[in-house]
């Protein structure tokens, strides 16, 4: 049974100065990464790395999830890719050094879309790399489109057609925040298919550049999915220990069952 892990942008990088990672933080996560594995020898996990203050602005400045209609686009599709791809090779080096096994898996060329629907991803790819013990590193990337050119695959998207392609057991979405909150900022611990309508108000988009948009679009993407019976946890993956706890089966903030 297989194991995700989202690590968010608003984690890894600082989204209000473009291009700034937090090198402390993707250190510091890749060594709870490593001490969960240790802890869980068995564990067969997937890290999926959000884009922060890396791709946003040239995929928003492209306007690049309507797809490409002119050549002005260009630029901007090509830096989008470069910069997914520079925030993954700086998490894939820095967990490489704390001693795991990260192989970067770029769905800008693992896949495609159709009408921003994944169409094909290499699974092939994914279930060697896992058989071979190795934890592969998806993020949020333009893909290339069937019908627009190109479109935007969130980590959280890419995570919903995993899940539906292979056995899952635990989604992990790592963030800056506590879990889903209400209004006032409390927590809801527990989001379900019968509970979400009553609280869907409460949920929106994200207060920094973001182009897959927020906590609405999380919530909305695993509910989705909560009927195949594995369990997502949202933590704040700011706060040391959340992640490998989280990983290692604690409920921590927010957990999204089926029922
Ligand atoms: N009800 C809510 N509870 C928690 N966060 C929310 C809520 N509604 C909107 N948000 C926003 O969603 C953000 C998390 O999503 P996002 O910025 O996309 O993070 P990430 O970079 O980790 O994907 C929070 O920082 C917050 O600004
Ligand atoms: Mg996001």
């Amino acid at each position: 049974m297989i194991t995700l892990l989202k690590l968010g942008g608003s984690v890894l990088t600082d989204k209000s100065k473009p291009y700034t990672a937090r090198h402390d933080e993707i250190k510091r996560l890749a060594k709870e990464v490593r001490e969960a594995m240790e802890k869980e020898p068995d564990m067969k996990l997937i890290i999926g790395n959000g884009g922060g203050s890396f791709p946003h602005q040239p995929a928003k400045a492209g306007n690049l999830k309507e797809g490409i209609k002119d050549a002005w686009q260009l630029e901007h599709l090509v830096e989008t890719q470069r910069a997914a791809s520079e925030l993954n090779h700086l998490l894939v080096e820095t967990l490489i050094a704390e001693g795991v096994p990260a192989f970067a898996f770029q769905p800008s060329s693992a896949g495609y879309t159709e009408s921003r629907k994944i169409k094909e991803f290499n699974m092939h790819g994914i279930h060697e790399l896992l058989k071979l013990g190795a934890v592969p590193v998806v993020h949020g990337d333009v893909m290339l489109d069937l019908a627009q050119g190109c479109s935007i695959a969130s980590t959280e998207s890419i995570f919903a057609f995993l899940s539906k392609e292979m056995k899952t057991r635990r989604i992990v979405i790592g963030t800056n925040v506590e879990g889903v909150l209400d209004s006032g900022g409390k927590v809801f611990s527990h989001i379900t298919n019968k509970n979400f309508e009553s609280m869907k108000h409460h949920l929106g988009g994200s207060a920094a550049t973001d182009v897959t948009g927020g906590m609405l679009h999380k919530v909305e993407s695993m509910l989705e999915l909560s009927a195949l019976g594995h369990e997502v946890f949202i933590v704040n993956a700011t706060v040391p220990g959340n992640v490998k706890r989280a990983l290692l089966g604690e409920w921590i903030g927010t957990k999204i069952t089926n029922s």
